[in-house]
């Protein structure tokens, strides 16, 4: 007999926790905040945008009444945001349990900057999620059993980490700089959980991928109005799936007793589309250890984000 396929109603309770979603005000960050909250666990949504934060938190309390949650205010793109919020969440003094690494932004037609400089899509994907990991890991260790998700998506299977041109500065594409960031999130999820893993810790980290699913990067992004995208969207009723359903492998990621440290979450359908979350695995690419470290190196030299804590214990 096949084995039931996981849904949102296999979530265990995560009544006393604490969970901050990135990007959590639209599409699969939301749907995660959403059952996470509806699970019992005190839920942070961080949103660079105030006004769409408290429509995503008026919808979540509609959605789920009595649940607790938040809105905190957290500019991916921006490290000074990313240190404001670290700062403040350290000063509550309470243990971070959840983290999950969601928000993205995807096929940006030109190539922006950040504030701090930083290509957008790498810095917003990439750098600023190991930034915020980094500061928050104090508060992450501080909980029994931590646990950081980080999304990255089917696009790492043609990203190339370029250390000449990390921040497309020599040639940017637009879905060139989408897959170096994916592949990145991998690249620093796997990094993650093995640091933790070799300093003793209980931290688990795990990438995961939603598949293709109907949210706003897809369906309006800047991204979306590209040739491969309509061609997606023509076949969505076929190809793609809700996002609450593309929610279920940072789920999963997040809550079963059975998702492993380094595991790489995906939906289970043809050519992991869509589905039910089942662990797959990334491309070469994104297994390759030699280009995980130097990216660790690397972003702690960009971001000024070094890992303190892991450090005594590797020696
Ligand atoms: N949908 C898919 O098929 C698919 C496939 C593979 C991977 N993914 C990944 O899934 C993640 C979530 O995307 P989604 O599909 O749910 O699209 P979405 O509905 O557009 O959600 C993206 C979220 O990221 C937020 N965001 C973007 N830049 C930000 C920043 N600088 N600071 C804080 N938040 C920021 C957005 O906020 P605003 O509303 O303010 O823009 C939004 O809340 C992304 O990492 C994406 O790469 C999605």
């Amino acid at each position: 007999m096949a084995a039931a396929k996981w849904t949102a109603a296999d979530i265990p309770s995560q009544t006393g926790k604490v969970a901050l979603v990135t990007g959590a005000n639209s599409g699969i960050g939301y749907q995660a905040a959403l059952e996470l909250a509806r699970h019992g666990a005190h839920v942070l949504l961080g949103c660079r945008n105030a006004a769409k934060g408290q429509a995503a938190l008026t919808r979540l309390g509609a959605e789920a009444p009595g649940a607790s949650a938040e809105v905190v205010e957290l500019d991916m793109a921006s490290l000074a945001s990313i240190r404001a919020f670290a700062a403040g969440y350290a000063a509550r003094g309470v243990p971070l349990d959840l983290l999950i690494n969601n928000a993205g932004v995807m096929a940006l037609p030109q190539r922006e900057l950040t504030v701090d400089g930083f290509e957008r899509q790498f810095g917003t994907n990439h750098l600023g999620h190991f930034a915020l990991t980094g500061l928050l890991l104090p508060q992450l260790l501080a909980s029994p059993s931590p646990r950081v998700v980080t999304v990255a998506s089917l696009a790492h299977r043609n990203g190339k980490i370029d250390f000449e041109n990390l921040q497309a500065e020599k040639k940017y594409s637009p879905w060139g700089a989408y897959g170096a960031s994916k592949l990145a999130n991998i690249l620093f999820a796997k990094e993650l959980q093995r640091r933790a893993r070799a300093a003793g810790t209980a931290l688990l980290s795990l990438p995961v991928h939603p598949g293709v699913s109907v949210t706003n990067i897809v369906q309006n992004g800047p991204g979306a109005k590209g040739l491969k995208m309509q061609v997606f969207k023509l076949l969505a009723p076929v190809l793609m799936q809700p996002d609450a359903i593309g929610a279920l492998p940072t789920l999963y990621a997040a809550t079963s007793p059975q998702a492993e440290g380094g595991d790489y979450i995906g939906p289970d359908g043809f050519m992991e589309l869509k589905g039910s979350p089942v662990v797959v695995q990334p491309r070469a690419n994104g297994l390759d250890v030699a280009t995980g470290e130097k990216l660790w190196a690397v972003s702690e030299a960009l971001t000024g984000v070094v890992y303190p804590v892991f450090y005594p214990v590797l020696g």
